[in-house]
């Protein structure tokens, strides 16, 4: 076991192609006894705790500074454990976790009464996923229990897309650290509330509205219905802000670079140390800026854009930097999950 001690937490070294069992079998253990033990995931890292422990939940709350109505979603291992979990599984689900699972969607089910009201923020629903990583599944069988995981970031911040995104934020404060390496997607799972008829995509994520329509044709978006209460609790929360003020440049009619690039000469002038984060097509185009520069990827290349986005964003806070120009990208496929991460990290304004 590779092990080493940062501010007291215990970070130990995973391969993800070739797991220490030895270290997964130990981490599973605190899990199980009630520790917070932080894990990848295909899409960020979590923050584990055992599901059935109210106590346990209370310290993940703690150790994120989360307000304690934002619920948390449940991991599971294998399909068995589904039934400790939710009370009853409606038809779509089971279809959309035969297409999806493991993967990044989170289905939102009927709470059973043995997931504690700490888990759920009071909730008579929960949401559960299947992650889609080999050192998630074994660290969740080894437990034997379902594992309650939120984004292993401080509240507010962005999400933790390798070991030391969540050094930086928990060390000190959780057991124990897995460290397997950069997350593959880098943005969270799609939420999705299959309690409703029809269902409603509460987040987007790792798994697109197309990919959902496939499945469920009429699926309906969250940010469509203003009616009601707000049926995801994270929703209200200003999410994903790095230190930084935020600025995102809509890519509608191809238009992002003028005013992107003449916004950043103008605070320059002011003074303030600003960051740009551009696409691979127009970052040429900024290098004689005073800014600092860092590429998200192709336009076309959604994926790679998602996987870097968070990263980029601690990135700048670790530069100081005052503002963070970013270039929109186009909402299409995982370019609306990211769209819909870049907006709240500025804080709802989009300059299009
Ligand atoms: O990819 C992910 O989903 C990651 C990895 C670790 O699995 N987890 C994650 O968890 O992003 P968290 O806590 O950062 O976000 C959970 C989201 C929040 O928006 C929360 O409000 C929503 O899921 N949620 C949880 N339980 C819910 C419920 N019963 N009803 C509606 N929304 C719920
Ligand atoms: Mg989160």
């Amino acid at each position: 076991m590779e092990k080493r001690n940062v501010r007291g937490t215990e970070v130990i070294h995973i391969d993800p192609a070739d797991p220490d069992m030895d270290g997964i079998r130990y981490a599973a253990s605190i899990l199980r006894n009630g520790g917070l033990v932080a894990f990848p995931t295909e899409t960020v890292y979590g923050l584990g705790a055992n599901a059935l422990l109210g106590s346990a939940i209370r310290k993940v709350y703690r150790a994120k500074g989360r307000p304690s109505d934002n619920p948390l979603i449940v991991h599971i291992a294998d399909r068995e454990a589904l039934s400790s979990v939710a009370r009853e599984v409606p038809e779509i689900a089971i279809e959309l976790m035969r297409r999806f699972w493991p993967g990044p969607l989170t289905l939102v089910l009927p709470r059973n009464q043995a997931i504690p009201d700490e888990v759920t923020g009071g909730l008579d629903t929960v949401a559960v996923r299947m992650p889609d990583h080999d050192i998630a599944l074994a660290l969740i069988g080894e437990s034997g229990v379902p594992v309650a995981a939120p984004s292993a970031n401080l509240s507010g911040r962005p999400s933790p897309t390798c070991a030391e995104h969540v050094i930086a934020d928990l060390a000190g404060a959780i057991d124990v650290i897995l460290d397997g390496g950069n997350t593959q997607i880098g943005l969270e799972s799609t939420v999705l509330d299959v309690t409703v008829a029809p269902p409603v995509i509460l987040r987007p994520g790792g798994i697109t509205p197309e990919e959902i329509r496939e499945v469920v044709p009429e699926v309906a978006l969250a940010a469509a219905r203003a009616d009601g209460p707000v049926k995801s609790p994270g929703l209200k929360y200003k999410h994903y802000a790095p230190k930084a003020k935020v600025m995102v440049f809509a890519q509608s009619g191809g238009g992002a670079f003028e005013k992107l690039a003449a916004s950043a000469r103008r605070l320059a002038e002011e003074g303030l140390r600003v960051g740009i984060m551009a696409t691979s097509e127009n970052a040429p185009r900024y290098q004689d800026l005073d800014a600092s520069l860092k590429v998200m990827g192709p336009q076309d290349r959604p994926g790679i854009i998602a996987s870097r986005v968070f990263a980029l964003l601690r990135a700048f806070d670790d530069e100081n930097v005052d503002v963070i120009l970013v270039e929109g990208v186009p909402e299409q496929g995982l370019g609306f999950a990211i769209m819909n991460r870049l907006v709240k990290a500025a804080g709802g304004t989009v300059i299009s």
